[in-house]
């Protein structure tokens, strides 16, 4: 295991459901919280997927003892009725939810005169109506009070990307819900976002850097001139989980390296700056 300040059993006892945690950053927190101690239930589309990837975090479970439980369940975020089947199912089997991560999320790079009308509506319905339909579904099969809400938002809510638009209108979305839904369901639940930085060997990356020549130009732009890693946002995801971040609400958790600050290739003038 990678060094962590975080106790073994931290999580141990907690109920976790996660959507879109079949693959990537999601699959990252969802092993995370099986190794310390949370049982843990993963949602996607894709069965053959999901069933592969409940595997990895029940073998993740207790420090890799297997103790904890691991369950899937396979349904489209962007359908309301399904999605709220699959939680009260998972309810049924784990128990009330203490955290629940919207993170489901869909992306291609197109500029707008590339976009069908659908194309824009496919983003905005998977990553901010299927964020609305996941936190809208779960209230009332939460662990009162004390439960923590994730939502895996981008550096695009903030600032705007050429051949993003679809991305950055739905993560800004996300991140104006996450705020709205901390004033309205506090105290008894938290509400935050954690917005990834570029993460190393994601789907994400793939589609965003799809070539050297744009996986540099990423590159140059991070403060702290590495990929981030799955695992450091699922230390996030503890963090704003567990007593740790228990005064933290409405906020969104820059885990990027420092990409959200600004530029960092405008001042790589490759004279010793860092
Ligand atoms: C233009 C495109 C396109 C492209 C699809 N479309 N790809 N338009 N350029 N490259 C159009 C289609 O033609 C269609 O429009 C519409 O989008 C919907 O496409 P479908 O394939 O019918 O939709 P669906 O099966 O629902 O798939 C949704 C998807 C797909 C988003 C298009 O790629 C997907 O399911 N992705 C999930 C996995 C993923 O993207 N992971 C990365 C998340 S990472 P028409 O008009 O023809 O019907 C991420 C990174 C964040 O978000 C930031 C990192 C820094
Ligand atoms: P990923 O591997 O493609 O994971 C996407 C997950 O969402 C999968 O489990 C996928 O399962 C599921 N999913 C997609 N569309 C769905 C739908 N309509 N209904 C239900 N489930 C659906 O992506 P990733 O790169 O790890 O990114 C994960 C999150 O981090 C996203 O919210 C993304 O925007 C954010 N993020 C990523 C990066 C990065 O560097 N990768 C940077 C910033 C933010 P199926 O394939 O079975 O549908």
């Amino acid at each position: 295991m990678t060094d962590s300040p975080f106790r073994s059993d931290v999580l141990a006892g907690k109920v976790a459901f996660i959507a879109g945690g079949t693959s990537g950053i999601n699959l990252g927190i969802a092993k995370r919280f099986a190794e310390l101690g949370a049982n843990v239930g993963i949602l996607g589309r894709n069965p053959e997927k999901a069933a592969a990837a409940c595997a990895e975090v029940a073998a993740a479970s207790g420090q890799g003892d297997g103790s904890g439980k691991a369950v899937y369940r396979t349904a489209d975020v962007r359908d309301y009725g399904a999605i709220r089947t699959a939680m009260e199912e998972v309810r049924g089997e784990l128990g009330a939810f203490d955290i629940v991560i919207s993170g489901a999320a869909g992306n291609f790079l197109s500029p707008v005169l590339g976009m069908s009308a659908n194309a824009f509506r496919a983003v905005v319905d998977i990553d901010l109506i299927g964020t609305f339909n996941v936190f809208r579904g779960c209230h009332d099969l939460l662990n009162l009070p004390g439960a923590s809400l994730i939502a895996i938002t981008a550096g695009q809510a903030e600032h705007a990307m050429a051949m993003q638009a679809h991305a950055c209108a739905a993560k800004a979305g996300i991140n104006q819900l996450i705020r709205t839904l901390a004033l309205e369901w506090g105290p008894d639940v938290r509400v935050n976002g954690i917005s990834p930085g570029p993460i190393a060997d994601t789907e994400g990356m793939a589609r965003l850097a799809p070539d050297e020549t744009t996986r540099a130009a990423h590159y140059a732009r991070i403060a702290m001139k590495r990929w981030g890693t799955c695992f450091e946002i699922a230390e996030a995801a503890v963090y704003l989980s567990t007593s740790a971040g228990s005064y933290v609400t409405g906020a969104i958790l820059d885990v990027d390296g420092g990409s959200s600050v600004g530029d960092a290739s405008r001042l790589d003038t490759g004279k010793g700056l860092a």
